[in-house]
């Protein structure tokens, strides 16, 4: 675990937030209290439902308590083009995709093949999103992983009806961690920025789909609390974006853009 005291609440303003030190303190002691009325219940048995609703409520802080505990390690460079270095999870020393030829042919394919994301596309995914930059490199999200097909259809579901996401054989929800952005950033980091590094990571995680040969479609249409509850998402996670991943069923097209000039003013 990282030391956070560049994190501690230093003013009387700030004493509001909880720093990653009393995170870490309160979810040890709350660990360890939920062990021991565990016990309990498995001594006093099935007739204690006040005791199971206790435990319940406790390990909901705790897993809110876990969103403020960092737990940072290194992560290894890729090797550049040709030359050798260490290798990004999975990888074999395949060839590098151009980051531009990724971007000109990526198309939202919205039918798959019913075959499965490899594991090792999968990890490149995951390793290749938490590699994307974050406000202070907080990393204010959480992604949720689904390839269970009932909740993918759940998934669909919440998703107003969009079929396809039950078909993709892969679907990461993006979710913000206001609160945790807030720590350092106050109000701009839970309004702002933690939501702008869940989307940045799911961008990343779709570049990096579409540079495995996947497509990987952004679905925001959805309602965030029947999402909420088909991913039982700990309160002060928020959903925010999903990617539906897939091996494309079809070649897809080449969506229109607008003009440059319409899209980018340049200063004189
Ligand atoms: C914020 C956002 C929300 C989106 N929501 C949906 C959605 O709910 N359903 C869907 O089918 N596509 C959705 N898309 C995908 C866009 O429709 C698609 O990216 C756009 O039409 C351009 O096509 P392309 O991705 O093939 O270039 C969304 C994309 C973004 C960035």
């Amino acid at each position: 675990m990282t030391d956070a005291s560049e994190h501690e609440p230093t003013g009387e303003g700030t004493s509001f937030w909880l720093s990653c030190h009393e995170a870490q303190v309160l979810e040890a002691l709350l660990s360890r209290d939920t062990a021991r009325l565990e016990e309990e219940l498995v001594e006093t048995g099935a007739e204690a439902p006040a005791l199971a609703q206790q435990i319940e409520e406790l390990r909901r802080i705790g897993a809110r308590l876990r969103q403020f505990v960092n737990r940072f390690e290194p992560i290894p460079t890729a090797p550049r083009h040709g030359s050798a270095g260490d290798e990004l999870p999975g990888e074999e020393g395949g060839s590098e995709a151009d980051v531009f030829e990724v971007i000109h042919n990526r198309r939202s394919v919205r039918s798959f093949l019913p075959r499965p994301v490899q594991p090792r596309d999968e990890l490149a995914i995951l390793d290749a999103l938490r590699r994307a930059p974050s406000a202070g490199n907080e990393q204010a999200y959480s992604v949720v992983l689904v390839t269970r097909v009932d909740v993918r259809g759940r998934l669909a579901e919440a998703a107003e009806g969009q079929t396809f996401v039950a078909g993709a054989p892969l679907v990461l929800v993006f979710c913000a961690i206001p609160a945790r952005s807030a720590l350092v950033y106050g109000e701009r980091g839970a309004q702002l920025f933690s939501l702008q590094d869940a989307t940045i990571a799911c961008a990343y995680a779709q570049l990096a789909a579409a540079a495995l040969g996947l497509s990987a479609v952004w679905v925001g249409s959805f309602d965030p609390r029947a999402m909420g509850r088909a991913l039982e998402v700990p309160e002060g996670t928020v959903p925010l974006a999903m990617l539906a991943i897939g091996h494309p069923a079809e070649a897809g097209e080449a969506t229109p853009r607008r003009l440059l000039s319409d899209l980018v003013r340049r200063i004189q």
